[in-house]
């Protein structure tokens, strides 16, 4: 898992180096009969792994355990890790909504085969009760890493080019998108040269890659943590114009991949932000304020925090100062979680579920100052408030606050440090005593602007 992790890591960080390429021509012809046998193919091989491979009792899947995974009352949560369940099954769900959107159809034509694939391994891949839980998380989990992955590997291979250059783009995009890659060959277009530039999207993309040192601390009333410094990469992805009018869904979406060296997790944080639609509230010579309802995947894990969830958010997105050479930037907004996974010290059990679940509501607000174009600063906040429908019979707040400054100190090269703070505090019922967390961090790095 850690190295699946890391490995998918670099990958991307690669081809988010080597990108720089047009979009190649989406395939406008639907192809039902290929999209249907790949979505089963990918639920074939994890199945075929685990059956024999493994010998895993849980794969041997028959009629007697589909006919029972169909009564509804099979139906329950289960007790995976945090990474199996916020991260591997939302991976897993990527390729069944990819296995669509790679052989023609759009956003909202390949997000019930994410729900399908979901469904369809809850009932008939193992022999387990189907979840709730992994049924949410790699349908909604699924849509959001398969829509960026799809674009991410449309950007990465630049049709006109030749050559060893060609063949490693393709690559590339191969591993950010496998389904992509395979309908590439099956297609012909692999390393296949377009006359006319073809550039489907045209959305620009620009991204920020850091290395650096980061600490985090853990505050509760019982003990107070000092935690080491480790070393650890960020990258950061801006696809598309946040602030242009859209119907299509992930015409914008910012990215955030970070992995380091704590002895927990090597990943540690994945989130997307995508754009489901965004339109016009004010615009005028210097102002323009927009609304947008975006679709979140949220996956933090490091030595002191963990966090997952999938969530949307209704925002008012606005650019003040759109003339002068000093911008300021704000979002506020609000939104629902459908389903978080919230740390519970009194939680552990299984594979080691120390979380609990249950749907939630947050409130978002951040700001960003770019001044002259040399010195960005950046504060976000973001407060959730979720009701445990799994696990303990608990409340909870969380709190993030964060505050960043980015400086450019030589072309694309850029210093930045940041503080902030996650802020825990859970309300059991059941006798349990009420938590009150603090996990402060602190970050210094030295980036490339990409
Ligand atoms: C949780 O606690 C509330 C309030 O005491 C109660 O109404 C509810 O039935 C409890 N739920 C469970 C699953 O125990
Ligand atoms: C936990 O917090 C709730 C809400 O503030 C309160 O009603 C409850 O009494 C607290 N429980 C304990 C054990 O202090």
């Amino acid at each position: 898992m850690r190295i699946t992790c890391l490995i998918y890591f670099l990958l991307i960080t690669c081809a988010a180096i080597a990108q720089a390429g047009m979009d190649t021509v989406p395939p406008a012809k639907k192809r039902f009969v290929r999209a249907g046998s790949e979505l089963v193919v990918t639920e074939l091989l994890p199945w075929s792994y685990n059956r024999f491979a493994r010998q895993a009792e849980f794969a041997k899947v028959n009629f007697a355990s589909i006919g029972h995974n169909l009564q509804p009352n099979s139906w329950e949560w289960d007790d995976n890790s945090f990474q199996t369940n916020q991260f591997a099954h939302p991976y897993h769900g990527n390729l069944y909504y990819s296995s669509f959107r790679t052989n023609g159809y759009s956003f909202w034509q390949s997000a019930p085969a994410a729900f399908a694939g979901s469904f369809l391994w809850e009932i008939a891949g193992e022999t387990h009760n189907p979840a709730p839980n992994d049924f949410i998380n790699t349908a909604l989990g699924g849509i959001s890493l398969g829509e960026i992955t799809y674009r991410l590997s449309n950007k990465i291979v630049n049709n006109r080019r030749s050559g060893a250059q060609r063949q490693f783009q393709e690559i590339m995009a191969l591993l950010v998108n496998p389904l992509n890659g395979v309908n590439r060959i099956i297609n012909g277009d692999w390393g296949r040269i377009y006359g006319p530039v073809t550039d489907s999207s045209g959305e620009p993309i620009t991204g920020l890659f850091t290395v650096g040192i980061r600490h985090f601390n853990i505050h509760t009333q019982q003990q107070y943590i000092n935690g080491n410094n480790e070393l650890y990469v960020r990258l950061r992805l801006n696809y598309g114009n946040k602030y242009k009018v859209s119907n299509i869904p992930f015409q914008h979406f910012s990215f955030q991949l970070e992995a380091g060296g704590g002895d927990s997790a090597y990943l540690n944080t994945v989130q997307v932000t995508g754009a489901l639609k965004t339109w016009t509230l004010q615009e005028d010579s210097n102002q323009v304020h927009l609304y947008s309802v975006t679709m979140n995947y949220d996956f933090i894990k490091n030595n002191a925090f963990e966090y997952g969830g999938q969530s949307f958010t209704f925002k008012i997105l606005s650019d003040w100062r759109k003339q002068h050479r000093t911008k300021l930037y704000t979002e506020i907004g609000s939104g629902i979680v459908v389903l978080g996974a919230i740390p519970d010290k009194y939680l552990y059990y299984g594979e080691g579920r120390n979380y609990d679940y249950g749907p939630g509501i947050h409130l978002t607000a951040s700001a960003t100052a770019v001044i002259e174009n040399r010195l960005t600063i950046e504060l976000n906040y973001k407060g959730s408030r979720f009701e445990s429908v799994n696990g303990n019979n608990a409340s909870f707040i969380l709190n993030t606050l964060s505050a960043e400054v980015r400086a450019t100190v030589f072309k694309n090269l850029l210093l930045a440090a940041g503080v902030g703070q996650y802020t825990l505090n859970g309300f059991y019922r059941k006798g349990l005593k009420n938590v009150s967390e603090i996990y402060p961090f602190g970050r210094f790095s030295i980036g490339l602007q990409l």
